[in-house]
């Protein structure tokens, strides 16, 4: 039976249009999610966005709208195009405000109420409107200053419902210790004990009454279940958690060998890794398998945001570089884990360097040779002829290999750059090889004809590895090498020696070489100044 697989980004606050940032994530879970779909596991991709919470309803009066609408608009005209656009392939969309999910918080709600998981108390603390959270006098520190954002903070009290933390902590230290690889990288753990759970962890505050745009409390009037139980729930409700349709729910989450694997940013790392294992617990659900801390792609400036006004848009980069260049980009240049900074240098370089050199090269040149010396017929495989085609097919197959390994351990930038290195392997080998002076010796034949083999089977391979990032390009590969629809699968790319006979068709170049200064003059002016700058 296929092995499951189960991926989820964060839910996005809807406050504002999603930027670069945010669709770098959105893009890697894409290409993981692909990759595996691929590789005939049971996938299933899940985003969505987390709608409700004071932040929301704040930005909704300011623009003399209801919160509904307001998050409605953004969603369906700035969200969903964008996922579009960047050809995002999740299986789910899950808004917190979907009745779907508001009946099963409120049923979760309940039965945590009912166990004496949840009770009634009263709060005070340091609050940030910004950030959503309450803080304790040593982290706001004698300015009063959030922690996170850097903003101001007021201290606040209001009769709140709790979350008993205080239950669960020994069952997470001992779910930490039995799975070591539960939090990638594993520097965010040793973070979250050292600075959360070793101090002490406080209950976690789940109500609110300071507003209403929020998902009611049915117990008590006037309590709104608070952000972060609404929010990490999205994860099961989606799946019909305590719903009349729970099929996918048992089939995924139920299953014990379904790994499941939630991709957020450092930002959101304590709820994921402490709250939401203990609600799980609660509930009596299994943990995920999983949660990978990407790193931010920042700009020269810092972190991308709209509030610094420095966040660049994806569609301008889509629309004038095609969306596999813009796909390519973020899973190159922003190796998954570790932090990355935009620059229209970088951007144009790994085009040109990787896709149009590297690769759009490789193809345009073996298919002008297949095209020359047989009349476009790939000749038939007759194993390795020389010493250099048996070193390419070796390095062909150990890619394969490495590239699920990496893959399945999540070092996805390391995979395809795997790949990349095979495609310059192929390039080299030309040199090597020297088709064409194999082309003037009549004896020399043999070896011509596997040579242009070998290049095309590794075109083949190549393709179908970058397919989960190339969605536009790598079928235009197929097309140009000729590959017949049955031979377009994964399965079909580990048989070396498949593709004799069939006939190769130049296209388009995939990947025009961009003229770098004309370019990069391009991308710094969409490149929004610092409001720094702006108000100067
Ligand atoms: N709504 C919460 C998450 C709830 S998940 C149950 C939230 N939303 S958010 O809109 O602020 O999005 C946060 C996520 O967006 C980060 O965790 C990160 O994955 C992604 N990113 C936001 N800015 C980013 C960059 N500049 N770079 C990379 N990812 C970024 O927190």
């Amino acid at each position: 039976m296929a092995k499951k697989f189960y991926i989820t980004t964060p839910i996005y606050y809807p406050s504002a249009s999603p930027h670069l940032g945010h669709a770098y994530c959105t893009t890697m879970c894409d290409v993981i999610a692909r990759g595996k779909r691929m590789r005939g596991f049971e996938t299933f991709f899940l985003t969505g966005t987390d709608e409700h919470g004071e932040k929301i309803q704040k930005n909704a009066e300011a623009a003399g709208v209801t919160p509904q609408a307001f998050v409605d608009d953004i969603v369906n005209n700035k969200f969903i195009p964008l996922w579009k656009a960047m050809k995002i392939s999740n299986d789910d969309f899950i808004r917190t405000t979907d009745k779907r999910h508001v009946e099963t918080v409120q049923k979760i709600f309940s039965q945590f109420v009912k166990n004496d998981d949840i009770y009634l108390g009263s709060y005070e603390g340091w609050y940030c409107i910004h950030e959503e959270t309450y803080y304790t006098e040593t982290q706001v520190g004698p300015e009063h200053i959030c922690p996170e954002c850097g903003r101001p903070v007021t201290k606040k009290g209001e009769e709140a419902y709790f979350f008993k933390c205080s239950k669960y902590v020994d069952d997470l230290m001992k779910f930490f210790d039995a799975n070591p690889d539960f939090i990638t990288p594993v520097s965010r753990k040793n973070e979250m004990i050292n600075n959360f759970i070793k101090p002490g962890l406080n209950d976690l505050c789940v109500s609110r009454t300071t507003f209403d745009w929020g998902i009611p409390v049915l117990e008590k009037e006037g309590h709104v279940v608070y952000v972060w139980l609404d929010a990490l729930t999205n994860y099961i409700t989606a799946l019909g958690y305590l719903q009349e349709n729970d099929e996918k729910f048992k089939s995924i989450w139920q299953d014990p060998e379904t790994e499941i694997v939630h991709v957020i940013g450092a930002d959101i790392t304590r709820f994921h890794t402490i709250y939401w294992p203990m609600f799980l617990k609660a509930l009596d659900l299994r943990e995920p398998s999983r949660v990978f801390v990407h790193g931010l792609l920042m700009m020269k400036d810092g972190k991308m945001s709209k509030s610094r006004g420095n966040a660049i848009s994806a569609y301008p980069l889509i629309n004038r570089y095609g969306v596999d260049a813009v796909r390519y980009y973020m899973v190159s240049e922003v190796p998954f884990g570790q932090n990355g900074v935009f620059t229209p240098e970088q951007f144009v370089t790994r085009i040109n360097q990787d896709l149009a050199n590297n690769l759009g090269n490789l193809l345009n040149r073996s298919v002008s040779m297949i095209e020359k010396y047989y009349n476009g017929v790939i000749p038939a495989y007759e194993g390795e002829v020389t010493a250099l085609d048996a070193e390419l097919k070796a390095a062909a197959e150990k890619s394969i290999v490495a590239y699920e390994a990496l893959n399945d351990g999540l070092k996805v930038t390391e995979a395809y750059q795997e790949v990349m290195d095979l495609i310059s392997k192929a390039n080299k080998y030309i040199q090597d090889s020297e088709p064409w002076t194999l082309a003037k010796d009549p004896s020399k034949a043999k070896e011509l004809a596997s040579c242009m083999y070998h290049l095309a089977n590794v075109i083949y391979i190549s393709g179908m590895l970058m397919s989960p990032i190339l969605v536009e390009s790598a079928p235009k590969i197929f097309d140009q090498l000729g590959i017949p629809e049955e031979l377009r699968s994964y399965e079909a790319i580990k048989k070396f020696g498949n593709l004799g006979g069939l006939t190769v068709k130049k296209g388009e170049q995939l990947f025009p070489r961009l003229k770098e200064a004309d370019e990069i003059a391009y991308i710094a002016g969409l490149m929004a100044a610092p409001k720094e700058k702006a108000a100067a």
